[in-house]
C-alpha cells in the first residue's frame, strides 16, 4: 500500500480556530492516526508547515506538537517541495493576500470562512482559483455538527411534511473585558478589523439554510451594537464599532421562513449555544449542536390559551430524542478529510470558493438591509 505525504502550509495556527480546531483536532489528529485512505487505498498523511508572525509562539507550538517545520515567511513555506495545500485561518481581512500568494504558487487552497471581507473580493478569489484550476474549499463546519446532521436526516426522510419555518437562537454573553476577560478576540468587535456578528454568522447561516432547508431568496436584518465599549487583550478600552447582535429573517425556497437571532449580548437559557426549531405540517424538531428532539403531529398536544390557569402540559417532556445511529467525529476534521481526499482523488470538493462567496454575499446583504431598513432579494451568484 502506498503512502502520500502532503505538506500543508497552515497560516493563522496561533489563533483560536487555527490552533484548536484545525491544527490539533484535525491535521494532527489525522497525522497521529497514521493518515486516511484515498479512493485507490493510498494512505494520505498530512504534514503541517506552520506559518505566523511570532517566532516564539510558532517555535513553542511546533515543539509541543512535534511539528518539524515552521516559519514566519509565507513564501518560504510555499516553496517547500512537498507543500501542496495552503490553509488560512488568519484574521478575515488578511486572507485574500495569503490566498493570492498560494494560488500564484499553484497550491490547493482551503480557508476559514468568510473567504473575504466583501463580495467583490470573494468573487475575485473564486474566479482566481477557477482560472488557475486549483482545488479550493471553505470551512462549513456546522453541517457536520451531530445535531444538524440529525436534522438533515429528518429532512431527507420526509419527517416534516412541508417545512413551514425555522427559528434559530445562537449566542451567549461575551464579557466586556474589564472585570472579566472577554472570551473572544477583540477584533470581532471592530468593523475596521473585519469584525461584526453579521459578517461572522451570516456566512454560516447561508450554507446551513441552503444545504439543509432550501436556497435563501431574501433577507431582512436588524443589527445592533448593544455593548458600545469593550476592553481588549491588554486591558485597553476601545469603542465597539461592529454589530454584536443580528436579528435576521430569511425567505427560502418553498416558502420556508427562517428567523435567526445571533447575539454576543444574550444570556443562555437554552440547552445548547445554538438551537433551531423547525416546524412542518407533519412534525417539528429542535436541534442543537449535538442533540435533536422531535414531536410528530400524532403526539402534538392541544394547548388552550388561558392565562387564568397554570401551565397545563409538561411541554418539554413531550419530545422524543433522535438517536445518533452513527459515530460523529469532529466537524472540522470530517471536512479536512473530505478536502484531502478530494485533492488526492482529483474529485470536486462540494464547499468551494463560490459557496464561500455566497456566505459573504448574505452577510453583505444583511448589513445593507440593516442600513437601509428594508428586505433585500438575494440574487443568484455566478462567476
Ligand atoms: N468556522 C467557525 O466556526 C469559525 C469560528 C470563529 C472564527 N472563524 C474564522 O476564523 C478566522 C480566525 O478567527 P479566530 O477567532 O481564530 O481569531 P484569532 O484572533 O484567535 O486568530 C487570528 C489569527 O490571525 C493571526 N494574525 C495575523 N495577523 C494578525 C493581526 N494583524 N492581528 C491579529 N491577528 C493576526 C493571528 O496570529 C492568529 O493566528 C476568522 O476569519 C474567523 O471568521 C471561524
Amino acid at each position: 500500500m502506498s503512502e502520500r505525504r502532503i505538506g500543508i502550509v497552515m497560516n493563522g495556527v496561533t489563533g483560536r480556530m487555527g490552533l484548536r480546531q484545525h491544527l490539533q483536532r484535525s491535521i494532527l489528529a489525522i497525522r497521529d492516526a497514521s493518515g486516511i485512505q484515498a479512493a485507490d487505498s493510498t494512505t494520505i498523511v498530512p504534514e503541517p508547515i506552520l506559518v505566523g508572525r511570532d517566532e516564539r509562539k510558532l517555535q513553542s507550538l511546533a515543539a509541543t506538537h512535534d511539528v518539524a517545520r515552521w516559519t514566519t515567511s509565507l513564501d518560504e513555506a510555499l516553496a517547500e517541495p512537498d507543500a501542496e495545500i495552503y490553509f488560512d485561518a488568519q484574521l478575515t481581512r488578511l486572507r485574500e493576500k495569503g490566498v493570492r500568494a498560494a494560488v500564484e504558487a499553484g497550491k490547493a487552497v482551503y480557508c476559514e470562512k468568510p473567504i473575504a471581507e466583501d463580495l467583490s473580493a470573494a468573487l475575485d478569489l473564486a474566479r482566481l482559483v477557477r482560472d488557475a484550476g486549483v482545488p479550493n474549499g471553505v470551512v462549513q463546519d456546522k453541517l457536520s455538527l451531530p445535531g444538524l446532521r440529525k436534522l438533515k436526516r429528518l429532512v431527507d426522510g420526509g419527517f416534516f411534511g412541508r417545512i413551514l419555518s425555522v427559528r434559530g437562537e445562537f449566542g451567549y454573553w461575551v464579557f466586556e473585558g474589564d472585570w472579566q476577560a472577554a472570551q473572544r478576540p477583540s477584533w470581532n468587535y471592530r468593523r475596521e478589523d473585519g469584525g461584526g456578528i453579521i459578517t461572522d454568522m451570516f456566512a454560516h447561516w447561508r450554507y446551513v439554510l441552503d444545504e439543509i432547508f432550501g436556497e435563501v431568496r431574501s433577507v431582512y436584518c436588524q443589527g445592533a451594537t448593544h455593548v458600545p465599549v469593550r476592553y481588549d487583550e491588554s486591558g485597553r478600552r476601545y469603542d465597539a464599532t461592529a454589530d454584536d447582535a443580528a436579528y435576521g429573517i430569511f425567505e427560502l425556497d418553498g416558502g420556508i421562513v427562517a428567523q435567526l437571532n445571533s447575539s454576543w449580548a444574550v444570556r443562555v437559557y437554552r440547552d445548547e449555544l445554538v438551537e433551531f426549531q423547525v416546524d412542518g405540517t407533519e412534525g417539528s424538531a429542535i436541534a442543537g449542536l449535538r442533540d435533536c428532539k422531535v414531536q410528530h403531529r400524532a403526539t402534538t398536544p392541544k394547548p388552550v390559551w388561558n392565562p387564568d390557569l397554570p401551565v397545563t402540559e409538561p411541554f418539554r417532556d413531550q419530545w422524543q430524542q433522535v438517536p445518533d445511529n452513527e459515530d460523529f467525529d469532529n466537524g472540522f476534521k470530517v471536512q479536512w478529510e473530505e478536502f484531502l481526499r478530494s485533492v488526492v482523488d482529483g474529485t470536486t470538493f462540494p464547499y468551494d470558493f463560490l459557496a464561500g462567496a455566497k456566505g459573504v454575499q448574505l452577510a453583505e446583504l444583511g448589513l445593507k438591509s440593516w442600513q437601509e431598513g428594508r428586505k433585500l432579494e438575494v440574487p443568484e451568484l455566478t462567476l
